[in-house]
């Protein structure tokens, strides 16, 4: 089925199955407005495209700024949120939009939904190239993870299920924690935006995250999340969790990855540092690592278990280059995204429903 049939302006590819991401592109650049004026006329066929493809990559719409980021998002999904509980710091661009992460840029952000150990994660979630990265850099993949799912042990997604996760985040105090931390995680009063503890003790009920405050200032947040999710409109079972993304071992997993696809030698540098930062690291006791993830009942993952998802993913990942002005929208339920490293400018907004 051709998404854009009978219009000669705006060309599709990855259309005719279930390709990861349809691509929606004008032949000629055109503004924002004939995106809007595309997405009203064809709703129905959008949303349907969005869960069947589980991504759609608009392009060529000079969406330049924020503002109009966020028009083009609620085009897609009206009511968007701006509650975010995740670990990246972030800044605000407009109330509903903000840069999707300020972690260094040689940091990797493995594969993830977004928000997954929440109680209620994001449906949809979109991304905006105001800034674009130097080329064979600073993409954001995506990775089907029905399709990561389905291609895992079945056994291995049993033990999974059966031994449950259990996630630790350090966050540090209002005074940002002391000395340098190359894995520490922002202040929790910028992730809940206050310094009232009380505030901070009822938002982590709502979420299901055992909140326990440190002696130093900081918090720790103690949760358990699902495995598998069923998707809310479609029922389709997708691997829909954090442990690649919170596990210790994920700097040198990605580096790995990163320096295999890309075998430049600040790459391998950055894998021979991440080898030994997770070594620090996981001599620590569990609860005090910035982030951990372990079976339920405390005991390690094996690094056999957490590698063969690793591996599932990579399998299925989607690097697509960015352009400046493109804007993604992900069904969260069925996708997941991360962000390969970069040097110099890059600016991806994100915006999430
Ligand atoms: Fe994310």
């Amino acid at each position: 089925m051709s998404v854009a049939s009978n219009e000669p302006l705006i060309r599709t590819w990855n259309a005719q199955t279930d390709g990861l991401p349809l691509v929606v592109e004008a032949r000629a650049a055109r503004g924002v407005d004939a995106l809007l004026e595309w997405i009203a006329a064809r709703h129905d066929l959008v949303k349907d495209r969005l869960l069947a493809h589980g991504a759609i990559l608009f392009r060529g719409f000079e969406v330049f700024d924020a503002p109009a980021f966020e028009r083009v998002a609620r085009a897609v999904a009206p009511v968007l949120q701006n509650e975010y509980l995740g670990t990246s710091p972030r800044n605000a661009l407009t109330d509903y939009v903000f840069t999707a992460s300020e972690l260094p840029p040689f940091y990797p952000i493995p594969q993830h939904c977004e928000m997954s150990f929440t109680a209620h994660p994001p449906e949809k979630l979109f991304f905006c190239c105001l800034v674009e990265p130097a080329a064979g850099s600073g993409e954001t993949p995506l990775a089907d993870f029905r399709k990561v799912l389905r291609s895992l042990d079945p056994e291995r997604v049993k033990r999974f299920e059966e031994k449950g996760l259990r996630i630790v985040r350090n966050y540090s105090g209002p005074d940002g924690g002391g000395r340098f931390d190359l894995w520490k995680l922002k202040r929790w009063d910028e992730m809940f935006l206050t310094t009232d503890r009380a505030a901070v003790e009822a938002k982590c009920r709502a979420e299901g995250f055992e909140p326990i405050w440190t002696a130093s200032g900081g918090l720790r947040l103690v949760s358990t999340q699902p495995i598998v999710r069923r998707h809310p409109v479609t029922g389709e079972p997708a691997w829909h969790n954090h442990v690649t993304t919170f596990h210790t071992s994920q700097a040198e997993g990605e580096y790995r990855r990163i320096h295999a696809l890309r075998p430049t030698l600040r790459h391998f540098a950055l894998l021979q540092l991440a080898r030994v930062l997770g070594r620090l690291q996981s001599r620590k006791p569990v609860d005090e690592r910035a982030m951990e993830c372990t079976w339920a009942d405390g005991t390690e993952i094996p690094a056999a278990d957490v590698e063969a998802v690793r591996e599932a993913v990579w399998k299925h990942l989607v690097v697509v280059p960015w352009r400046r002005g493109d804007v993604v929208a992900i069904d969260n339920f069925a996708v997941s995204h991360g962000r390969l490293p970069y040097r110099g400018p890059r600016n991806i907004a994100v915006a999430w429903a």
